[in-house]
């Protein structure tokens, strides 16, 4: 699979990868997304690549709302006026001194965003790019209250988002800017977190997605690298699991620090976001990264399991091609024209990723003979050797055995093994169905495998 991380150094390549990224453009034009990221970030040098990216998304007609963090710069501004903020379970009380240096931090951290954004100079990345930020009092708050008896004051939490305001700027083009502040009907102004406003934010807008940018570094798990991450994809019902530490996935369990990005993902997920994303902000183009390569960079919650187990539609068609074509190429299987497979397509069981056909197989009963063919059985090389095609079979023997049929036969050419050690047994071509006999093509040679299927 062609990514954005795979700098592109021939004009081939360059088109390909170009290409690659279209169905993402497609499905991402006028689709909510809530980014939110920390004030920690904002100090970060590479944060005007992430401006960058802000701006293409803009252009490629992404609807943003950005929700920013101010903590550093609120306790720098703590300091300089020699203020000494209370914290209780990690929440600053926010009294009315405090509240005056939140509001010069966050007042100029929002402007300093502001003008980032927009910036237009030519030969940058941001060369016409003219977007328009909004910002405004989308966000009512109330206080936190009081916990382990002391007052958290200005210290608060979201009421309401004013989500038709929201998207009605969004409607006429806007980036939307949000800071942590709220501010309550009594006239009041709330310190609020980034998380809890992104989220909030996410789920009143009913977001296509919400992205926290994390501060920690490397966060995800990668193939050879599991421990204390958090894996690429979890479900809300598998999120949940792992907040409350009842499965050790991945081993050692997932530090403490990532937990509250995870419950907030999850929350608005089971509210009804349809994805949340949690990246790592130190890797340069993380967002883009995330959004435009099938595998991401960061780790992805959503409301069901992406992957899926399916009898094939007439759509996949283009998709089976493009898994099988390469395999009749070696010719490892028998070559079937896009007008066959279209016919057959019922016959076909497919496995799918997130819109990718990854795995296929196709089912041929003989009722007269009482048996059926497995034939085009088929996993992408990316996603071998991790059980899919044992449970694609699996499948087609459960399919084989609904007929009231417990023969199933294959012919094959290359993975003879990997039958055998699945419970097919060499035959001859004279145990196949008689018309299959017929059909039989002594050229390729293919070896005659049978199963018995047990009831
Ligand atoms: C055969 C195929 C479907 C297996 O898919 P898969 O998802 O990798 O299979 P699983 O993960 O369930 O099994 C992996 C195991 O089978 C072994 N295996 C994979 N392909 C094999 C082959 N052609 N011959 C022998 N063993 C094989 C792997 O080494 C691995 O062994 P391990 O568990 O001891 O490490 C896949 O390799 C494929 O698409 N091959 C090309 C198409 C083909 O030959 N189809 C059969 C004709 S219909």
């Amino acid at each position: 699979m062609t990514a954005v991380n795979n700098k592109p150094d021939t004009t081939a390549e360059f088109v390909a990868w170009f290409r690659s990224v279209a169905p993402y453009i497609h499905t991402f034009r006028g689709k909510v997304f809530v980014i939110g990221f920390s004030g920690e970030m904002i100090t970060d040098a590479k944060f005007v690549n992430f401006i960058h990216d802000i701006n293409l998304l803009a252009s490629l007609g992404v609807r943003l709302v950005l929700v920013h963090g101010a903590r550093p710069q609120i306790q720098l501004r703590l300091d300089e006026s020699q203020l000494e903020t209370q914290t209780v379970m990690g929440m600053r009380v926010t009294d009315p001194a405090a509240l005056q240096c939140v509001k010069e931090s966050v007042g100029r951290v929002q402007h300093e965003i502001a003008a980032l954004l927009s910036m237009g100079l030519p030969n940058s990345p941001m060369a016409n790019a003219a977007i328009r930020v909004t910002s405004g009092n989308f966000v009512t708050a109330c206080p936190y209250g009081i916990i382990q008896g002391v007052d958290l004051m200005h210290t608060g939490k979201v009421r309401k988002i004013n989500a038709p305001a929201i998207h009605s700027r969004l409607e006429q083009g806007d980036v939307v800017l949000i800071s942590p502040l709220g501010y309550s009907p009594t006239g009041e102004i709330f310190n609020l977190t980034m998380e809890n406003v992104a989220t909030e934010t996410a789920i009143a807008l009913r977001a296509e997605k919400l992205i926290l940018l994390l501060d920690t570094v490397d966060c995800t798990a990668s193939a050879e690298n599991k421990a204390g991450k958090l894996p690429r994809e979890l479900t809300i019902a598998e999120s949940k699991l792992l907040l409350e530490h009842k499965i050790p996935t991945p081993t050692p369990r997932v530090p403490d620090t990532l937990l509250p990005a995870l419950q907030s993902a999850t929350k608005a997920c089971e509210m009804g976001v349809t994805r949340a994303h949690l990246v790592s902000r130190h890797c340069d183009g993380a967002i883009l990264q995330e959004l435009f390569t099938h595998h991401g960079i960061g780790t992805m919650i959503t409301q069901e399991s992406l992957q899926a187990l399916r009898k094939a539609k007439i759509e996949d068609v283009g998709g089976i091609l493009q898994l099988i074509e390469p395999l009749e190429t070696e010719g490892i299987l028998v070559r079937r024209g896009r007008e066959l497979l279209e016919i057959e397509i019922n016959r076909f069981t497919v496995f799918e990723h997130d819109g990718i056909i990854f795995g296929c197989a196709a089912l041929y009963p003989f009722p007269e003979e009482r048996a059926c063919e497995l034939a085009c059985l088929a996993i992408h090389p990316d996603y071998r050797n991790q059980g899919h095609g044992e449970r694609l079979l699996k499948h087609i023997e459960n399919k084989t055995i609904a007929q009231g049929i417990h023969k199933l036969f294959v012919l094959t050419t290359h993975a003879t093994h990997w039958f055998i050690e699945h419970g097919f047994n060499a035959a001859t071509t004279a145990e196949l169905p008689k018309t299959k006999q017929n059909l039989y093509n002594y050229q390729r040679r293919s070896k005659v495998l049978i199963k018995h299927l047990g009831d």
